[in-house]
């Protein structure tokens, strides 16, 4: 599918205008929430990606077709950066949410290989708060083998109280076809109920 960069805030007043349904990739801080955008738009280059933790700063919105957007957020529980920043981006982080009629769905990326973090608890306890439908992603999943995918699924669905839990990886792309098709499901049923 065509994707294009929308925009890119640093504060509310630089939202674009809630013209599309949302769809947010949410997770800590270098789990991999800009490489992914990348793979299901099909492109190398259209989030900033790097493996210094705190690359995103700014919530980044890119369209994808006409239908909907995905929206990049930056990533949360970098310790090393400046302690005005993180408050900066938490409040920003916090805004979005809270005013922002088109979120569809919220992607919870988490890392295959390590059980969820309180941060991650608390996001999802938050997203639960706010009555948003939510979509558990453990990416990096090509660093695991076959028997580790099985037995990490497994301990990443039970701290998320059972949700499924969708394997994927921005290197090889296993996974984004299950992700396409939640997105796509969520985008369509929000333009059903317009
Ligand atoms: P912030 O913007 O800091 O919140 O990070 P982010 O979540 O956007 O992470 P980013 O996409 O920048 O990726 C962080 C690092 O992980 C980079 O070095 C990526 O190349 C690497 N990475 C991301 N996804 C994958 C993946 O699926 N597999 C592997 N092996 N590496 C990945
Ligand atoms: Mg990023």
């Amino acid at each position: 599918m065509q994707a294009e960069f929308v925009a890119s805030a640093f504060t509310e007043c630089e939202f674009p205008r809630e013209t599309h349904p949302e769809v947010v990739l949410a997770g800590r801080s270098n789990v991999g929430k800009s490489s992914l955008i990348n793979r299901l738009a099909g492109s190398k280059c259209l989030a900033r990606t790097s493996s210094t933790p705190g690359k995103t700063r700014s919530i980044n919105f890119y369209r994808f077709g006409r239908d909907f957007y995905l929206v990049d957020l930056p990533g949360f529980g970098y310790a090393r950066a400046e302690k005005g920043a993180t408050v900066g981006w938490k409040r920003l982080v916090e805004k979005y949410f809270r005013d922002r009629q088109s979120v569809v769905l919220v992607v919870h990326l988490v890392d295959a290989r390590i059980p969820p973090t309180r941060l991650d608890m608390e996001l999802t306890e938050w997203m639960k708060f706010l009555e948003m439908p939510q979509l558990v992603v453990a990416t990096k999943a090509d660093k695991l083998s076959g028997n580790e995918k099985v037995v990490q699924q497994r301990v990443i669905s039970s701290a998320f109280g059972g949700k499924p839990v969708i394997l994927a990886s921005a290197v090889t792309g296993i996974g984004c076809r299950e992700i396409w098709k939640r997105v796509i499901e969520c985008v369509e049923a929000s333009m059903t109920r317009e």
